[in-house]
């Protein structure tokens, strides 16, 4: 173990991790009351997260005491920063105000912490934070004031404990890099050694380590993440592992044969084709509730692994291609206290009645990540450039009840939408690009007819990662013209709108 962050419940904890891994150091994450083992592992350096509670009220997180008495460096950011003071007797206050956004950090004294920063004497960075220091501990001092904060980044030199009011680890702190890079290498002294190939290694031994001589069977849903974690793990145990692709009948055109084309062509990796259209669209019939198209997939799923895996043998493990952004969304990362925004269908959409256990090797990663690592498996690259796919599909994409007829609406808007992004080489400029189908009907006019049809949503957001997005900004001329061949060709819309909402506050998905 090198870097151990304790997750006080941040929805952006694991961009901690993120930006620790960009400075070249390995970095594990885990909640801050289950740390016992991580600390007896001897971390080099403890990074103390955010989080949503507030350190004046009784019963809310603290560090484990040990954290300050192991000789290590620490750094406490927002919560963290709060409980460090409260716990090394400095005083912690509700803030009256509270402050979140962009502010300029002033230095006050050179740190560590801060060189190569700040060098007008100012520092853009992202505040979140409610709770106000009004006393430092002993052995603190001032490092850097914000209008808002008298004590925005304060430090112990000599014991190595450094807190800071704002959150260096997301992208609007536009060095925060640095900050954590100067922590865990200059401070801690870390040789910056992690990178891609040795996450490799690493959870290829860990695969083995979990697995042992069982088998396991992987979930493949044609995105990029089942199919590096499938990879990976066909690396780590071969032959014990089964792929499963199962036909829910909520693919896009095509989606079925070009999963099962790569992997016949490109791998050798044993591939059951499960079809399964009639269940999933049965289960599914009458239904509108986003949530409760969730957990119908996320069962019908388990369910057709569960009789898939009595083919091979029985299966003991579940593999699948969950990353990050979707667990934080959908549950903590790390059994923490984060809150659920939707239940994605691999992770909070799982029923509790499944026997298997699960493989997610991915489960710490971020999107580009797993794209650095498919590369570094050889997946074709335009293979690993694919817009990521939700598991649950077309469903959460049609509001409302999902019926065939629907489906094939979407799906042919989808085809028309998506040829012209590519034809204007606009794809890899795009996060994700896709079709929703709304549940409303228009009344319109074609030739000399009147239509009353459904409305079609496009949706087209820029991304690094999915947690937060932009709408993409498509030339009026190109919305036109794709709207005019989706009226034109495809039977049952007569409107197209553009979503032009960022995430937060709307997310990716419609649903
Ligand atoms: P949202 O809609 O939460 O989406 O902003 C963020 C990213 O996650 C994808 N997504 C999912 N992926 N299972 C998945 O595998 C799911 O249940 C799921 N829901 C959303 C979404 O397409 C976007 O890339």
């Amino acid at each position: 173990m090198t870097v151990l962050v304790l997750d006080f419940g941040s929805q952006v904890t694991q961009l901690i991790a993120r930006r620790v891994r960009e400075a070249g150091v390995y970095c594990e994450i885990v909640p801050y009351n289950k740390a016992d083992e991580a600390l007896a592992k001897k971390p080099r350096a403890i990074i103390l997260s955010g989080g949503p509670a507030s350190v004046t009220e009784s019963d809310t997180p603290r560090a484990p005491q040990a954290v300050f008495e192991m000789g290590v460096p620490v750094l406490g950011i927002c919560y963290g920063e709060m409980t460090m003071v409260a716990q090394l007797g400095g005083r912690v206050e509700a803030g009256h105000a509270r402050e979140f956004g962009r502010a300029d950090i002033h230095v006050q004294r050179p740190s560590r912490l801060l060189e190569g920063l700040a060098e007008s004497g100012s520092e853009p960075v992202w505040m979140s934070h409610g709770d106000k220091i009004v006393a430092i501990p002993d052995g603190f001092s001032v490092v850097a004031t914000s209008q808002g904060s008298p004590y925005a980044a304060i430090a112990d030199e000599r014991r190595r404990f450094y807190g800071v009011q704002f959150h260096p680890e997301v992208a609007h702190t536009p060095r925060g890099v640095t900050i954590l890079a100067n922590f865990v290498r200059n401070i801690a002294g870390i040789e910056p050694e992690w990178n891609m190939h040795a996450f490799r290694a690493a959870m290829v031994e860990r695969i083995r380590k979990q697995v042992g001589k069982a088998k396991v069977i992987c979930g493949l849903s044609g995105g990029v993440d089942s199919s590096v974690a499938a990879v990976l793990i066909h690396e780590a145990i071969g032959d014990q592992l089964t792929c499963i692709f199962v036909d829910t009948g909520l693919m896009r055109t095509g989606e079925a044969d070009e999963v099962v084309n790569l992997f016949r062509d490109h791998y050798n990796i044993p591939l059951i084709h499960a079809e399964a259209a009639d269940m999933f669209l049965g289960r599914l019939k009458g239904v509108s509730d986003p949530e409760q198209k969730r957990k119908i997939i996320g069962a019908a799923f388990i369910d057709v692994f569960d009789r898939e895996s009595q083919k091979v043998g029985g299966a003991e493990f579940l593999a699948q291609g969950t990353l990050y952004p979707d667990v934080i969304e959908s549950i903590s990362a790390t059994g923490g206290p984060s809150v659920t925004i939707k239940s994605h269908h691999n992770v909070g959409g799982l029923p509790a009645y499944m026997k298997m256990k699960l493989v997610e090797p991915l489960r710490e990663l971020f999107k580009d990540e797993v794209r650095v690592l498919g590369r570094e498996l050889g997946l074709p690259p335009a293979f690993v450039g694919r817009h990521p796919f939700p598991g649950p599909g077309l469903a959460i994409r049609i509001p409302g009840e999902i019926t065939p007829e629907k489906l094939e609406i979407l799906r042919q808007a989808d085809v028309v939408y998506l040829d012209e992004i590519r034809k204007a080489g606009l794809y890899d400029q795009i996060w994700q690009a896709f079709a929703v189908l709304l549940p409303v009907r228009t009344v319109g006019v074609m030739g000399d007819g009147r239509t009353y049809d459904h409305v079609c949503a496009l949706r087209a957001v820029t991304s690094s990662d999915g947690m937060t997005a932009d709408y993409y900004p498509f030339e009026h001329r190109f919305l036109g013209r794709v709207s005019t061949r989706i009226v034109n060709e495809v039977k049952g819309i007569n409107r197209v709108v553009y979503d032009v909402t960022s995430k937060p506050p709307g997310t990716i998905e419609w649903e």
